[in-house]
């Protein structure tokens, strides 16, 4: 019997096994993460090498670079999460990880990784959308929380509006019809003079600053679960440069703030929109702009205005990390979907 096929019953047998200890990895962009997760909730151990101090210097992720950190840095996260788990490698039941999407070479190191696992241990492999991955942060974080919920996935890649119906099963009710929010904040940070990744230096920037400009977003999408974030990134860049060739000084916390004012009004008056129009009272928001404190502030007192119930993921779950895949893939274990063979490879793009 092949591998293949030893691993299909293998996956069945682990859909009614009592406790299921997931392996799981992660590294589309430049963390590199391993994580042990008991039954989609329980994280047993979570390490993150975070490779943003190397980057930050070029302004933003350099493919190659990363792939090259990611290469130097996974048998020793592995190790590290095996003994923070307390567990040895034959207890793992499954290997999970981050196949899209991401940087090409920085997630064919996880998924190579993963797969020669998977097979020395014999255990099955499961590949995990990124994407689903940060929808599952919110379990770990919530361990009450289930679907359905409406769901806004904001990254640095990503913006969707989503109806989660159940673990597996998505609707998009809207996206972004040019740039991410993520893509937007770091853009913006990078004209401002501000240090990658952009999004966390303006959250900080704004609360020293006032709402004083006047930025707008597409006025045709009003009535839509769509956005679009490159005419006010372009305001804000436009903005800066006239000003500088006019020797005018800005301040920038006055630009940050109204940005992030701008930005995150049209997210959270959407996302609210969402949830009265599909009659869901549960709202998850997911990705690395969920960590955005005025968004979060922003979602809170609306949702509490509206009878919605809030759930974000702590901070650490937000921002990129393994165990959220290994949540993920254990619901995807129990769907019965998700099981991948040895010619998984890394796809930078997969649909929602
Ligand atoms: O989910 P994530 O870690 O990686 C992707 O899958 O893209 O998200 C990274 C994005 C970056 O654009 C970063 O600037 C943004 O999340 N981000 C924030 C904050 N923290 C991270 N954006 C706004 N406010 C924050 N506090
Ligand atoms: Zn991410």
């Amino acid at each position: 019997m092949s591998y293949f096929e030893r691993m299909q019953k293998n996956y069945e047998a682990l859909r009614d096994k009592k406790d299921v200890l997931i392996l799981s990895i992660e590294s589309s962009c430049d963390e590199t993460s391993v994580a042990v997760v008991k039954n989609g909730r329980e994280v047993l151990s979570n390490i993150i090498a975070t490779q943003i101090e190397i980057h930050r210097r070029f302004g933003g992720v350099v493919p190659e670079v990363a792939s090259r950190n990611h290469i130097i840095a996974i048998s020793n996260i592995f190790e590290e999460a095996l003994l923070k788990a307390g567990i040895s490698k034959e207890q793992i039941d499954a290997v999970a990880v981050t196949y899209g999407a991401g940087l090409v070479g920085a997630l064919l190191v996880g998924v190579n990784f993963a797969k020669s696992l998977a097979y020395a241990l014999d255990v099955p492999l499961i590949a995990v959308s990124h994407v689903h991955g940060h929808i599952a942060a919110n379990y770990i974080s919530h361990i009450e929380l289930e679907p359905p919920f409406v769901c806004l996935m904001v990254s640095g890649g990503h913006t969707a509006l989503l109806k989660v119906n159940g673990y597996n099963k998505m609707q998009m009710l809207g996206t972004t019809v040019d740039d991410a929010a993520g893509e937007a904040f770091d853009k913006v940070a990078r004209v401002l003079g501000l240090q990658y990744p952009g999004g966390p230096e303006i959250d900080k920037l704004a609360k020293s600053g006032n709402s004083v400009y006047k930025f707008t977003v597409a006025n045709a999408l009003k009535h839509t679960f769509n956005f679009s974030f490159s005419g006010i990134k372009t305001e804000v860049v436009n903005l800066v440069h006239n000003s500088a060739q006019k020797g005018v000084e800005l301040n920038k916390a006055d630009i940050a703030c109204s940005f992030q004012e701008c930005v995150t009004d049209e997210l959270a008056q959407k996302v609210v929109r969402a949830c009265k129009n599909q009659e869901i009272n549960k709202l998850v928001v997911a990705g690395g702009v969920g960590a955005n404190s005025r968004l979060k502030e922003k979602l809170a007192g609306l949702c509490e205005e509206n009878n919605i119930k809030f759930f974000s993921p702590v901070l650490k779950y937000c921002t990129d990390n393994a165990a959220m895949i290994g949540s993920m893939a254990y619901y995807m274990l129990k769907d019965g979907i998700g099981l991948a063979d040895l010619s998984l490879t890394a796809k930078p793009n997969i649909a929602l």
